[in-house]
């Protein structure tokens, strides 16, 4: 048996484990690669920094069932708290290329209060693309503020704290592979 992990005494409780984001990310793969079966090359457009698994894991699943993507990103930071989000994004890194004309999927990580997502799609949709759809790994139904359509979702799960697989708390566990709540420790040690 390996070393324990060094963030594995951090967490509470997982909520999503390794396989079952590998099982999720074929699944969604799959069906990203069905609905998009006459489209020559989709542009996956990943949302940094928590998106930046999800982006690595579903763009090769999508590879290995022979559908061609170009990857993209864009970093965007919302003003002020996030509870109290007006929604009013600024961009850190906008898209490399045009994306007129091009099928769009969005790949985020996860859908909290959707402020983020919401703007984004404007955004997309003021560039013309030909068309616009989202994945997202984790959405939070309870957290929902602004309605946003996601077509393609990994994981509901309750509204609480995640960490890992790409999300952070203060720039940590983004490398955890598995997605958990951290104990309550944890915060007071900040
Ligand atoms: C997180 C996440 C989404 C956004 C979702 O990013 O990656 O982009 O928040 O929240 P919302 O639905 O309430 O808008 P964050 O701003 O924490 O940046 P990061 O990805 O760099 O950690």
């Amino acid at each position: 048996m390996g070393e324990a992990n060094w963030f594995d005494d951090d967490i509470e409780r997982i909520v999503v484990t390794e396989q079952q984001i590998h099982d999720k990310i074929e699944e969604l793969a799959k069906q990203v690669a069905a609905d998009y079966a006459g489209v020559d090359s989709l542009l996956l457009v990943g949302v940094l920094k928590g998106a930046v698994m999800f982006m690595a894991d579903f763009s090769r699943a999508l590879g290995r069932l022979a559908r061609p993507a170009e990857l993209e990103f864009m970093a965007v930071s919302s003003y002020g708290q996030r509870a109290t989000s007006s929604g009013v994004v600024r961009i850190l890194k906008d898209l490399d290329r045009d994306i007129a004309g091009r099928h769009v999927i969005v790949v985020e990580d996860i859908v909290d209060s959707g402020l983020t997502l919401s703007w984004l799609l404007r955004y997309l949709d003021s560039r013309s693309a030909a068309s616009v759809e989202v994945v997202a790994l984790l959405r939070k139904p309870d957290a929902i503020k602004v309605d946003v359509p996601v077509k393609y979702v990994g994981f509901d799960i309750p509204n609480e704290f995640v960490v890992g697989y790409g999300l952070d708390f203060g720039e940590r566990y983004r490398e955890m592979p598995y997605i958990g709540v951290l104990r309550p420790s944890v915060y007071s040690r900040t």
